[in-house]
């Protein structure tokens, strides 16, 4: 069976969203490189995840064979979203750098996708270990996209960058471990430091998928 490629775009931008043409830049090298693997592809702007809501915690806690009807309707795309997520190999994410954090069309997506009993399992009486991943060996490329610079480790905004943080730890959670992180910055300033910046992605993004070959 072919191996899977799931690649989400979460900026409202077209075709000024440099997440957006660095991560296409991406899957068309992670294509060319490696022929086995098929393409899915979600744009959260074209389809977006609701926000969850009251009945969608409700029905999430309900076992399945106690779920209503409505509780089942509630979860209808939550289901959808989180057996896509299970059906790739690989997740390639572009992603801007909003307020210091994710876009909130990607944390909709995120608060559909983690699930108990299906993306964790909770186990209160394993006091070592209550929280149980269940997503097991997927890599993730995420290709974030910046207004300012210096988000990067030991550089001079790391403190403020909240967004490579917070998808280490939601996806970590339910198990993907293994996240390379490509930063284009400089957005706001254009010009040549823009320029510089999205060549340096590049070159990352190069030395990426030749790490894989
Ligand atoms: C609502 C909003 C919030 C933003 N917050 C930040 C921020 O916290 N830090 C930053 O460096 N740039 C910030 N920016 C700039 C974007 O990260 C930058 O324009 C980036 O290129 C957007 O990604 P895109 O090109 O894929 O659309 C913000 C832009 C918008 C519209």
């Amino acid at each position: 069976m072919k191996k899977k490629l799931l690649h989400i775009d979460s900026s409202p931008r077209k075709e000024r969203s440099h997440s957006r043409s660095l991560s296409l830049l991406f899957r068309e090298k992670w294509l060319d490189n490696f022929p086995e693997f098929d393409l899915m592809y979600r744009d959260l702007y074209v389809t977006p995840p609701p926000h969850v809501d009251e009945n969608w915690i409700a029905a999430a806690f309900t076992p399945p064979t106690k779920r209503t009807i409505h509780h089942t309707q509630a979860l209808e795309i939550s289901d959808h979203l989180v057996d896509q997520f299970f059906e790739a190999d690989y997740y390639l994410l572009g992603v801007p750098m909003y307020n210091f954090g994710m876009p909130s069309i990607l944390k909709a997506y995120i608060d559909n996708i983690i699930r108990v009993n299906r993306t964790f399992l909770f186990t209160p009486e394993d006091k070592e270990a209550p929280y149980k991943p269940l997503v097991k060996g997927k890599k993730m490329f995420v290709v974030v996209a910046t207004g300012d610079h210096g988000y990067q480790k030991g550089e001079i905004l790391e403190p403020m960058n909240h967004l490579e943080p917070h998808l280490r730890t939601a996806f970590g959670f339910i198990g993907v471990e293994d996240i390379r992180f490509i930063y284009s910055g400089n957005d706001e300033f254009g010009g040549e430091r823009l320029e510089k910046s999205i060549q340096q992605a590049i070159h990352k993004m190069e030395d990426e998928v030749c790490s894989f070959v």
